[in-house]
């Protein structure tokens, strides 16, 4: 019995390097291929001038706005991380979880992990995202938020994806426009890799799946 169990974990550890080994590969492959379309000083500006444009919007000491600042996990992880202390006025911080379905480089349905809490009725929200593409994930949160008695819904992207199709939501504060590619770090990832970059970059269209 206890000579099984062995055999197992062995077999188990064997699995967990050979699955390592591969990500490992394969994300230093994906970045290798890939394109810097925005270096960390142009990111760290983009992140100034989104602050810059809150602060003068809420920081008026006569205007009592006390906004609720929400995060939409996992992406804007880091854009929130970096803008929360640029701002200057009193505010509240909560986050959401919500992704188009699965961690592929193609959306699909939007699926709720952390819904947003019943405190957003009556409140100024400024939502944070990392960035919005076709926009179906930010009209539905939106959308949501509206529904639970929102006062305003203010849409801070740190970046916006230029594509053909219109989208059936706008953000009202943008750091970066960028073109339509698929873009890999400053919280987002392509197939869970490289959130962790300073900078932009482009993912090389022939290692996207279904792109
Ligand atoms: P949308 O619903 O098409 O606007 O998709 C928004 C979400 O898809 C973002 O919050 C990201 O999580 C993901 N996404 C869209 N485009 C990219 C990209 O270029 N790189 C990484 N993630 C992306
Ligand atoms: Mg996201």
């Amino acid at each position: 019995m206890q000579c099984d169990l062995k055999d197992n974990q062995g077999e188990f550890l064997l699995k967990q390097i050979a699955m390592q080994d591969f990500h490992f590969a394969r994300a230093r492959s994906l970045l290798n291929n890939a394109e810097e379309i925005f270096d960390q000083k142009a990111v760290d500006a983009a992140v100034r001038r989104v602050a810059a444009t809150l602060n003068d919007r809420f920081g008026n000491p006569d205007d009592a706005a006390f906004p609720l600042v929400l995060g939409v996990m996992g992406g804007a992880v880091v854009f929130t991380g970096q803008l929360l202390p640029q701002l200057s006025f009193p505010l509240e911080f909560d986050y959401i979880h919500v992704s188009r379905y699965g961690d592929d480089d193609q959306g699909g349905r939007v699926v709720w992990k952390v819904i947003p809490r019943p405190n957003v009725a009556g409140r100024t929200i400024i939502v944070l995202d990392d960035i919005l593409d076709e926009g179906e994930t930010l009209a539905h949160v939106k959308q949501r938020l509206l529904d639970m008695g929102a006062a305003e819904v203010i849409i801070t992207v740190f970046a916006d994806k230029t594509i053909k199709r219109s989208k059936p939501v706008k953000a009202d504060i943008v750091g970066l426009t960028i073109p339509d590619k698929f873009v890999v770090g400053f919280g987002m990832d392509v197939y869970g890799y490289w959130r962790n970059l300073p900078g932009l970059w482009a993912i090389r269209q022939e290692d996207l799946k279904a792109r």
